[in-house]
């Protein structure tokens, strides 16, 4: 299984935002729903195998982590809209401390990436960088695991815990999270033939 691990430093923990004005409202969660949308929709489709990870750093519900698990999740649609209200309602119910599935395939916890790096177990790890070795020239597992940043990038704590972990570039631009997911994506689907 594929996992992506994207890192919100401001997403909001808690579902207090408008489904109206999300990019403000939210701490720029609308950033982290299109990495999902790019990670585990086709057209038509979900990617049964890809897992995705959001650490929302935001507000006073924060850190907590959601978990949305293409194998059993349903009712994921491509619109942001409908990805903040399935966000929200799940992010409506009170977190322990442990990964727990709250709606098909969407498990919620209280954590950060002590709590990721935990349930993520064996797996290559690569973190999405610009600077990185390019894609093109890495052989990856099927079951890899990919650290994206937020519109801020990563902070120095992050990148001291993941600092062990290859980085890698899907071309020299810093381009956005969402893109990024897709490029890596393709690159993926191209290799699966
Ligand atoms: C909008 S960028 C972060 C920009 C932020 N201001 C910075 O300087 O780090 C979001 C994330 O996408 C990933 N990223 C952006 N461009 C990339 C590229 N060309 N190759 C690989 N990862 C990239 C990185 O993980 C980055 O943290």
């Amino acid at each position: 299984v594929r996992r992506f691990v994207i890192i919100g430093q401001t997403a909001l923990a808690s579902g207090d935002f408008s489904l109206d004005d999300l990019a403000s409202s939210s701490g720029r969660l609308d950033a982290l729903l299109r990495c999902v949308r790019a990670a585990l929709l086709v057209s038509h489709g979900l990617r049964r195998e890809v897992l995705v990870y959001l650490i929302l750093r935001g507000g006073p519900s924060a850190p907590r982590v959601v978990r949305i698990d293409g194998r059993t999740a349903k009712f994921l649609r491509p619109d942001e809209r409908s990805l903040a209200t399935l966000l929200k309602k799940t992010l409506a119910v009170g977190a322990g401390p442990e990964l727990a599935e709250v709606r098909p395939g969407l498990s919620l916890c209280e954590g950060d990436l002590d709590k990721v790096l935990e349930d993520l177990g064996d797996g290559s790890c690569y973190v999405l960088d610009e600077r990185g070795h390019d894609v093109r020239g890495q052989e990856l597992p099927e079951d890899a695991v990919f650290f994206v940043g937020d519109h801020l990038g990563f902070d120095e704590a992050t990148l001291t815990c993941l600092q062990d972990y290859r980085r890698l570039s899907v071309g020299p631009v810093s381009l956005h999270s969402d893109d990024v997911v897709t490029l890596l994506t393709n690159e993926l689907d191209r290799r699966a033939g």
